[in-house]
């Protein structure tokens, strides 16, 4: 029906894929691919279908004899060859098609960026290659033959043969075509090698376009670290003797897992001192982790279809977090990591988009490649973790690879991987995979005869398509602690599994003061009374980490949403801040943390949960007036920590001075606002490194004071796409709000606003819909702007217009006003002749 599909139609594929043999002939409007496919039926009497888009098919044949038209059927959306003309055992099947790389700007397939070549398969885009069951549960050992006139010729697996414009490979592993990849173009790269614990020596290459090779050694090293923390972790070897990252330009996300052939935007690859932020290192090994460890959950242990997309997204960003966690400030990362949460998935499933872990329809795969899908998915295999503990983690961990290495997965195959390690029941746990929305936590306490009780309700709200939500399994973590500060009750985990329920703990002198879900340890919405002396005690009292920033962020929270509404800033939480800014036992970074307010969006969301409706230029003002008040409150003491927190010596990314950085230039925000700019010009000025520079820069942006630094940043780097990346995406996001709209009108008509590369669309329009009280404007000026250029866009690359599409996720928080002028923009979208599978199928989401 309609062009969707379900989940409950899924049956397998009729018939066993045994060998690939692909040869590619390059040439940028005539490429040709020739499949030889060794085929063996499995129910007979059925017809071959091989999905195709956009082939031109030259011929075919069935164990050398050539198809006739009368053999099969040709659609737009494959080829089917009628069960007479097949052979009754195994057969092989040639084809030859030609496709058109050059005129292919949606980025999926067999595309071309700088004159070179490159693939994009994921979700399936191999179709658009070649005539192929292009599903993951089919997997098959490949061969490639590459035939182009370029210095270095990629594909999957080992190198087996070469020669001047030819080369071959060999992938022994069985995958499915969705981490097929093929690369050929004018590459240089920066080698180095990895010993496997077994003693198989790899060869590892970094591989970019002449003139960046300068920015090749941390990507590097963080594949080096990566390899040998999957070792030490989960035990975990590499398993070809070759390792290639190559790095492209034009890219639709940030990077892609192919076997032994990772393809990436070039943003998560370079960098260098002058050109990348600190946060860009951080991310960089982080997504050459998660790439690298996609290789044992994805590769070797794949999907068996789209809707079980979590099994290997979630489980991989769990343990690129981890792996982050181990290299850094472990609680630094998790509270990065559910800022992030809150701010993007917590926003999804507020909203109309909002749709489980695993999903059970969808129209256009590549719109579920979602916050939900990785960054919850990500959450509910912590809660297996804490459920299970360290211990009972690695062995199911263990039975998971043991047991279905080479195999196409599902959720359910996961999940019973942890049922029979630990001999636990998680029938009601799987909820968490099937069922969408956060659930709200409520508790009530009491404490009698020695005796503390916690009372808690949880309630989910209807999301899309399930208006019931039947209670979850939900791992509570607490501790107690006494009102002189000690701990009375180390973290304990406490299992709610009813719709209400009650937790007692005897024995105890005085009322504690509880420190509920530490660590986060589930994703939910806590919503407990309290006061704000008592958050005030947390943040100074709580050994967690993780909710002695709740606590800050709580209060910080609190007072921004009373302070919308005309109230001044809370007493507690400036004394809070001033408490936590002379807490020189505190690790930069922390304080960092601490001293960054909650963003203009998390506000409105937190507005709308509460049942208000967000002004947002009411919002941005008070976040406004919170600066001007800590500043001038804190200034002396902001001031000295500018000062102590300069890092001498030369630029390193690591994360001790990294979190030096991040406290000085927090302080510097605030500090910008009463003192005129003055030491945002003068940092600007001598920064040596692009996180100084971007840190002065913003607050100068913000100021309206960056003329002058815009344009020689513009000079110094017109010819980097990737700084000038940074150029647009600050003055876009960051700029006062009543200027925006128009700010981003001018940008777009600056011959640098390539908008056909997504990394600069991302940037200019991404950075504009980040600007929450500017894209919101009253008068809908923000939002048809926006709707202009999702329009754009759509016919040239539909999957990145799609993704940008979650902009207007939000309307139905704002006043009826605004919320008619986004539906009237997602409804001119909608009826644009010849719109995409991609872009429809979110307008129609988003309208609900
Ligand atoms: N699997 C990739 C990742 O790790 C995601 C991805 C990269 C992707 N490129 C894509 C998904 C294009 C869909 C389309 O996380
Ligand atoms: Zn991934």
């Amino acid at each position: 029906m309609d062009g969707t599909t379900l989940l409950s139609d899924y049956a397998p594929y009729p018939f066993t894929l045994d060998t690939v043999a692909l040869t590619f002939r390059l040439a940028p409007r005539a490429t040709r691919v020739q499949a030889r496919l060794s085929l063996t039926p499995q129910a007979p009497g059925t017809a071959l279908h091989l999905d195709g888009e956009d082939l031109r098919l030259i011929g075919a044949a069935i164990d050398g004899t050539p198809l006739t038209p009368a053999d099969y059927l040709l659609t737009e959306t494959g080829l089917t060859i009628h069960p007479a003309a097949l052979p009754e055992g195994s057969f092989t099947l040639e084809t030859e098609v030609e496709i058109a790389p050059e005129g292919n700007t949606a980025l999926e397939g067999l595309y071309m960026s700088n004159g070179m070549y490159c693939t994009q398969c994921e979700a399936e885009g191999f179709r658009k290659i070649t005539f192929y069951p292009d599903r993951p549960d089919v997997m098959a050992p490949f061969h490639v033959r590459i035939e182009g006139d370029f210095p270095v010729l990629l594909s999957n697996g080992n190198p087996v043969a070469q020669g001047p414009g030819w080369a071959e490979w060999d992938d022994p592993w069985p995958k499915p075509a969705y981490l097929f990849a093929l690369v050929a173009g004018d590459l240089v790269a920066t080698s180095g090698s990895f010993t496997t614990a077994s003693g198989r020596e790899v060869a590892l290459n970094i591989w970019v376009r002449p003139g960046d090779q300068d920015r090749c050694d941390f990507a590097l090293g963080a594949l080096q670290r990566s390899m040998a923390w999957d070792e030490r972790a989960y035990g975990r070897e590499y398993d070809l003797d070759i390792f290639n990252i190559v790095a492209v330009d034009d890219f639709n996300m940030g990077a892609m897992e192919n076997k032994g052939l990772n393809i990436f935007n070039s943003k998560l690859v370079l960098a260098s001192p002058e050109t990348a932020t600190d946060t860009d290192y951080e991310r960089i090994e982080a997504v050459i982790a998660h790439e690298y460890f996609h290789n044992w959950t994805g590769n070797r242990i794949t999907c068996r279809d789209w809707f079980q997309l979590c099994l290997k997204e979630g489980l991989t960003v769990f343990r690129d977090q981890s792996f982050t966690a181990d290299m850094r400030a472990g609680a630094v990362k998790r509270i990065e990591d559910v800022a992030a949460l809150r701010a993007r998935q917590f926003r999804e499933d507020q909203g109309p988009l909002a749709h489980p872990p695993r999903p059970d329809h969808y129209r256009e795969i590549n719109n579920f490649y979602t916050p939900t899908v990785y960054e919850k998915g990500a959450e509910v295999v912590g809660m297996l973790k804490t459920l299970v503990g360290d211990a009972g983690y690695r062995a199911a961990l263990d039975l998971y690879f043991d047991r279905h290495d080479g195999q196409a997965c599902t959720i359910e195959d996961w999940i019973k991987v942890f049922e029979d390690s630990s001999g636990r029941d998680l029938g009601q746990f799987k909820r968490w995979y099937t069922d969408a929305g956060t659930p709200r936590l409520s508790v009530t306490e009491d404490f009698s005869d020695g005796t503390y009780t916690l009372e808690f309700t949880q309630e989910t709200k209807p999301t899309p398509g399930q208006p019931e939500k039947p209670a979850r399994h939900i791992p509570i973590a607490v501790g107690l602690l006494s009102p002189n500060g000690d701990e009375v009750l180390p973290t304990t985990v406490l299992e709610m599994t009813e719709a209400t329920q009650r937790f007692t703990f005897p024995g105890l002198a005085s009322r504690p003061v509880p420190s509920i879900l530490r660590g986060f340890s589930a994703p939910v919405v806590l919503d407990r009374a309290t006061t704000p002396a008592e958050q005030a005690f947390l943040l100074a009292h709580d050994t967690d980490p993780f909710n002695r920033w709740e606590a800050g962020r709580t209060l910080a929270r609190q007072t921004l949403m009373a302070m919308t509404q005309g109230a001044a800033p809370q007493a507690e939480y400036l004394d809070a801040v001033g408490r936590l800014i002379a807490d020189e036992g505190a690790e930069p970074a922390f304080r960092a943390l601490c001293l960054r307010l909650p963003g203009e969006d998390e506000i409105a969301q937190a507005l709308h949960e509460a049942g208000q409706i967000p002004d947002p230029q009411a919002i941005h003002a008070a976040r406004g007036r919170l600066m001007d008040a800590l500043a001038t409150r804190h200034g002396a003491a902001l001031a000295a920590i500018y000062e102590a927190m300069a890092v001498p010596g030369p630029y390193a990314p690591d994360a001790a001075p990294a979190g030096q950085r991040a406290l000085r230039l927090a302080a510097l925000h605030l500090l910008g606002r009463t003192d005129g700019g003055e030491r945002a010009q003068a940092l600007f000025a001598r920064a040596d490194n692009m996180t100084e520079t971007m840190g002065a820069l913003a607050v100068l942006v913000a100021a309206g004071q960056a003329t002058e630094a815009l344009a020689q940043f513009r000079a110094r780097w017109a010819d980097n796409r990737l700084v000038m990346d940074k150029w647009f995406m600050t003055q876009a996001a960051l700029c006062p709000p009543e200027e925006a709209a128009e700010l981003a009108q001018q940008l777009a008509a600056d011959p640098l606003f390539d908008w056909k590369n997504p990394n600069r669309f991302r940037a200019l329009l991404g950075g504009f819909a980040a600007n929450h009280a500017g894209f919101h404007r009253a008068d809908g000026a923000g939002y048809r702007f926006f709707a202009d250029w999702l329009i754009r866009l759509d016919p040239l690359n539909p999957q990145t217009a799609a993704r940008m599409s979650t902009a207007f996720e939000t309307w139905a928080r704002y006043d009826a006003g605004r919320q008619a002028l986004i539906r009237a923009e997602l409804a001119r979208i909608a009826a644009q002749p010849g719109l995409s599978r991609d872009l429809s199928e979110m307008t129609a989401r988003l309208l609900g």
